[in-house]
Order: structure tokens, then C-alpha cells, then sequence
């Protein structure tokens, strides 16, 4: 069975930014798909500091909560990150995640190579694209491959559940989705 793992790097437990992840996980599931949320909420995620040994010992030698995460990130066929928008960028702690797995998954061959997935960003009124666009270097820099939804992954909301009300948002997280599942079906046909 497929499985799509949904990341949340918002502070805010049942924020804006895990309700928009959970209606592309729900459509995952529509889709036939197995799904998991991860919060970085409450998480310890330190950032890279840049040692390098990980090169060397194919591990990072910092024990936290990204050991963990990075195994359900290699287990999955689809990852979303999904952020909110904080002063124009993604979280400090989706940041210090990508950094880190990402910095991993080079020095252990590319784990990540012909994954599918992407980024869905949420805020209050301004920032969307560019974050989107920072989330995406990531899946494009590991050789994931992203679908497109009906719109960019965005949505707009300020006060938790805010996002609700933005159906164009929300349809966009649900096609996202959807053809997460039908492109992963794809790869994987014989
Ligand atoms: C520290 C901080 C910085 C923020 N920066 C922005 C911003 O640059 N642009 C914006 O439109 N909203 C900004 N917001 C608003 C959040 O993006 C918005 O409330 C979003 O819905 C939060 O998602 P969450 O409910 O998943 O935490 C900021 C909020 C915080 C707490």
C-alpha cells in the first residue's frame, strides 16, 4: 500500500497549517493511500551545525527527534512539508528538519531520489509563494518528484482554523492530494 507521511513545522498544535495538511492526507486516503501526521510541535529539532561527519559516519551526530523522522521520511512514498509563514519564510523548525534530513539523505546515497511529494504553506497574508518556492528547493535538490495541485499549495487564515473558510485553499491541499496517490500509482506501475 502507498504511504504518504504529512510533516506540520507549525508551532501551533491544531493550527491552520495541520488542517490544511489533513485534507491532503485525507484525500491521500481517499485515493487508497495509508497516511501519518508528524508534528514538529513540542519536537526537539536542532539545527545543522554544519560539522559534516555525517559524511563520513552516514549518521548525524546529534540525538534528537530527527532520527526518528528521518526513518518515516525514507519508509514513505510521498512526503508533504507543510509550514506556516513566519516574517516571509518557512518555520525554524521545518528549516532546521530540511537542513538536516536533507544533509543526511546525501551522505547515505540520496534516499529521497523518485519520492513524490511538495510543500503547503499557510499565513495570514502575504509570504505564501516565496515559502512554497523554499520548500520546494528541497524536494528538488533530493530528485523527489512534485505534482501539481489546481493552484500553488497555499492558503490563507490567521486565527486557528481561520484556513476553513479559504475552500479555494483547502480544494488545492485535496487535489494535491489526490495526485500525490495517482502519481505514485504511476511510478509504480510495471
Ligand atoms: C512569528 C510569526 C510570524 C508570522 N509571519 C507572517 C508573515 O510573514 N506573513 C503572513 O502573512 N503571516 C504571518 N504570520 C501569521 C501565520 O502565518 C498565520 O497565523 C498562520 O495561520 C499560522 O499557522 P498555524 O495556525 O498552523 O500556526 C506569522 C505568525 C507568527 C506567529
Amino acid at each position: 500500500m502507498i504511504h504518504v507521511l504529512g510533516i506540520v513545522g507549525s508551532p501551533r498544535i491544531d493550527g491552520n497549517t495541520e488542517r490544511l495538511l489533513k485534507e491532503t492526507l485525507r484525500a491521500a486516503e481517499e485515493g487508497g493511500a495509508s497516511t501519518e501526521l508528524v508534528r514538529l510541535a513540542g519536537k526537539s529539532i536542532t539545527p545543522c551545525d554544519g560539522c559534516l561527519t555525517c559524511k563520513e559516519t552516514k549518521e548525524c551526530k546529534i540525538r534528537d527527534d530527527v532520527g526518528p523522522i528521518f526513518e518515516k521520511m525514507m519508509e514513505a512514498d510521498g512526503i508533504v512539508l507543510a509550514s506556516p509563514v513566519y516574517f516571509g519564510s518557512a518555520t525554524p523548525e521545518m528549516m532546521a528538519l530540511v537542513h538536516r534530513v536533507g544533509y543526511l539523505s546525501g551522505a547515505k546515497g540520496r534516499v529521497f531520489e523518485d519520492k513524490v511529494g511538495g510543500p503547503l504553506v499557510v499565513a495570514r497574508r502575504a509570504g505564501q509563494n516565496f515559502t512554497f518556492a523554499q520548500l520546494l528547493f528541497f524536494f528538488l535538490h533530493q530528485g523527489m518528484i512534485v505534482p501539481g495541485s489546481t493552484y500553488w499549495n497555499i492558503a490563507f487564515g490567521r486565527e486557528k482554523g481561520e484556513v476553513e473558510k479559504d475552500e479555494e485553499g483547502l480544494r488545492t491541499a485535496r487535489n494535491f492530494g489526490k495526485k500525490i496517490v495517482w502519481l505514485i500509482n504511476k511510478i509504480k506501475e510495471p
